[in-house]
């Protein structure tokens, strides 16, 4: 089944505002392959069940703030937009020892990839939403990963890294299996990941 416009158009929109977010070459190249793979060959439709976590409720406010920004931020906030209500809303894999406080404010929803709006496993994109003043705990994974920050937020790499602020419309590239975070400032933190799983 062919993509939907909707889906396609945010795919436009996360590569066209990593692409103006200043990314390194490297994480340019990384963008290259998984938006490549995404443009050469649609994963086959998939519909999973719309679900929202407690945290949604500041999806709204996100969009908004974004969209004010205007340019490939508001362009990737009106995409968001467009298939936030098909999407199945989660809390991160691996937090069954999460307080209650926590699972409550953050929610994360995979776009493309298992869970997603097309099924496939060679590369895997979706986003997190934290509420204000929140961290999302140090994690690591094997596939690189790139994020396109849409909101303010800190992030930040390896165990005793400092916390750095990309900028609404910058970016964070962590490559494989280095340890990152992230936390909300006064306002929700929503930015789109990207992640390569497949071999180069
Ligand atoms: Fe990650």
């Amino acid at each position: 089944m062919a993509r939907t416009q909707e889906l396609q158009t945010f795919l436009d929109a996360t590569r066209d505002a990593f692409a103006a977010s200043g990314a390194t070459a490297e994480a340019l190249a990384m963008a290259d392959k998984v938006f490549g793979a995404a443009d050469a060959t649609p994963g086959e439709a998939a519909a999973p069940e719309a679900v929202e976590m407690p945290a949604c409720e500041h999806l709204q406010d996100a969009l908004d703030r974004a969209r004010g920004e205007g340019g490939h931020v508001g362009a990737l906030a009106d995409a968001i937009a467009g298939i936030a209500p098909r999407l199945m809303w989660v809390l991160r894999p691996n937090g069954q020892n999460d307080d209650a406080t926590f699972k409550a404010r953050h929610a994360n929803a995979v776009v493309v990839g298992e869970g997603g709006l097309e099924a496939r496993d060679d590369i895997r994109i979706g986003m997190s939403l934290l509420a204000p003043d929140t961290r999302y705990p140090d994690h690591r994974h094997p596939p690189e990963e790139i994020y396109t920050v849409i909101s303010p937020g800190e992030w930040k790499q390896h165990a005793d890294g400092k916390f750095h602020a990309p900028g609404v419309g910058g970016f964070v590239h962590n490559v494989p299996s280095i340890i990152h975070g992230m936390q909300s400032t006064n306002v929700p933190l929503l930015a789109v990941w990207s992640l390569w799983m497949g071999v180069d």
